[in-house]
């Protein structure tokens, strides 16, 4: 196993990511941690991240010094690599100019860090300060036009530092040199997967609840399915998950949440009818915002109560699992800025303060993909894990203006066909999300000799690989036919078809 030491670059998830991608199994923690804590985890390898500081800088990070002393090789990433410098008795100075971007190096064969790759290589560089004389023991492996030591070595010791960014997939061979160090230079043999991530993740739960009892808030999503799964292994019955059905939910989506974690998984599943509850607060209100904030609060009371009601029965809940991902952790320090609220985004994350519950968050270091692939591993169903998004105000925001039963109704329907025609086309995977809005527009129409006067209903389909950003999907024409006449046929009360053609920006994903 190898230990990655963060010193705060953007990237450090991502070379976690490459090495369980490679098989290895590694842990990320804080450049601070103690020196008996790094013994004790005993690793077969070190890397050093890189970081937004400067090592010339007072007070800048620093790894304890124990690390070089364990007797076990060291990869220094960029800062990783200055700090290496710096701490063996090197020379690092401020650069004149930065360099940033795409460069390429020229590589000295002989090394078993670039063993098989070829001697020039495309790699991604940022970094301001630079290595200016290296440490004794050293030897230049790789330069630029600019740098002689793009990368360097120490073999006799097994330490090694590159000034560019192999983790990044702008570094095309970037993988190839993490396995070298890792199976070559460190011995990893590459055995490890998700089956092992999970046994090592349930582990860390055990550890952490104890004999504790734990609550989970299932929304059908694969996110906190997987961690419901997990801790579900971890503590058994010790688990609640409380499913809440706020009258907003599609077609069938209790049915299934129930079938597929109560019936197959025997999930301790606790279904609360809330529908009237939501419904009743929803009624008369227009403003998106005002929908959002209805439903979070109506969230938090209902799961509190229910959680009460748990403990009454002598079942106090003192930890919450919740399915944070990594590129949610990262986006909720970014959140945190001054910047405009778009929408309030309504999950769990009001929850932990006001009920006082310690957080269980097993895939904090996970990206989407890793999640669904640790989901099959646990048995989930494909269909379960290939799940479209599906935001957490639910139909709520895609019944533009007041959301009544009847033109719930309505939107549910229309979005059963869309999703029966996307899957038929073979797009519902490759597509970000595709579903159905209903707008609060009635247009005029004629079906048989009737005049109609009805309800116009939007299609909504986006192609994107983060939600962030994205573009409309140019689904074929005879989709788009198929689609425009089924919902107009079989969905009584919507007599008119659009297709939106927005991409984000300047326009969201959902309407509200
Ligand atoms: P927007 O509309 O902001 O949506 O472009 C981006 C992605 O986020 C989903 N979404 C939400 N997810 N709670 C969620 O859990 C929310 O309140 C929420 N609002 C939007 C949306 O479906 C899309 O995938």
């Amino acid at each position: 196993k190898i230990l990655i030491l963060d010193f705060g670059s953007q990237y450090t998830q991502l070379i976690a990511r490459r090495l369980r991608e490679l098989g290895v199994y590694c842990e990320i923690h804080p450049c601070t941690v103690p020196a008996a804590q790094i013994r004790a985890f005993a690793p077969r390898g070190v890397v050093l991240s890189g970081g937004p500081a400067s090592v010339l800088a007072a007070g800048s990070p620093r790894a304890d010094r124990a690390v070089f002393e364990l007797g076990v090789p060291v990869l220094g990433i960029c800062y990783g690599l200055q700090l290496l410098a710096h701490e063996l008795g090197g020379k690092v100075h401020p650069a004149d100019h930065r360099e940033f971007g795409p460069a390429f190096i020229d590589v000295k064969q002989g090394s078993p860090l670039f063993q098989g790759l070829p001697p020039r290589l495309d790699v991604w560089m940022s970094h301001g300060d630079r290595v200016e004389a290296l440490p004794a023991g050293f030897e230049p492996i790789a330069s630029t036009g600019s740098s002689p030591f793009a990368a360097v070595e120490d073999r006799a010791r097994r330490f090694y530092g590159v000034q560019f960014h192999p983790e990044v997939v702008h570094t095309p061979q970037g993988k190839d040199l993490l396995r070298n160090f890792a199976y070559r230079v460190c011995g990893c043999s590459g055995t490890w997967s998700m089956r092992a991530y999970a046994e090592v993740a349930v582990e860390q739960i055990r550890a952490q609840v104890k004999d504790g009892h734990a609550i989970c808030a299932l929304s059908g999503g694969v996110d906190s399915a997987v961690a419901a799964l997990l801790v579900h292994r971890a503590i058994g019955d010790r688990l609640r998950c409380i499913f809440v059905d706020n009258g907003v939910l599609r077609a069938n989506e209790r049915q299934q949440v129930e079938e597929v974690f109560g019936r197959m998984f025997h999930l301790p599943l606790v279904t609360v009818d809330a529908r009237a509850r939501f419904l009743g607060q929803l009624a008369g209100v227009t403003d998106p915002e005002q929908k959002r904030k209805i439903i979070g609060r109506e969230f938090i009371g209902v799961f509190e109560e229910e959680v009460e009601r748990l403990a009454q029965h002598g079942e106090r809940a003192a930890f919450l699992v919740q399915g944070t991902l990594y590129p949610d952790v990262i986006e909720s320090v970014s959140f945190k800025g001054p910047s405009a609220t778009i929408k309030s985004h309504h999950n769990v994350g009001g929850l932990p303060e006001k009920m006082k519950l310690a957080l269980v968050e097993p895939l904090r270091e996970l990206f989407k993909d890793e999640v669904r692939r640790l989901g099959l591993e646990l048995g989930l169903p494909k269909e379960s894990v290939q799940r479209q998004p599906f935001p957490g105000p639910g139909l709520a925001i895609r019944v533009l203006g007041e959301v009544t039963e009847a033109r719930l109704e309505l939107v549910r329907r229309a979005d059963v066909i869309v999703q029966e025609e996307i899957r038929a086309a073979g797009l519902y995977e490759k597509l970000w999300q595709a579903f159905a809005v209903l707008l609060p527009v009635r247009s005029v129409g004629v079906m048989g000799d009737e005049r109609t006067y009805e309800s116009t209903c939007a299609i909504r389909a986006i192609e994107s690989t983060d939600g962030m950003t994205g573009d409309w999907a140019r689904l074929p024409y005879e989709l788009l036919a198929r689609l425009s006449s089924r919902i107009i046929n079989e969905v009584r009360g919507i007599n008119r078809v659009v297709y939106d053609i927005s991409s984000k920006p300047p326009a969201t994903i959902e309407w509200e």
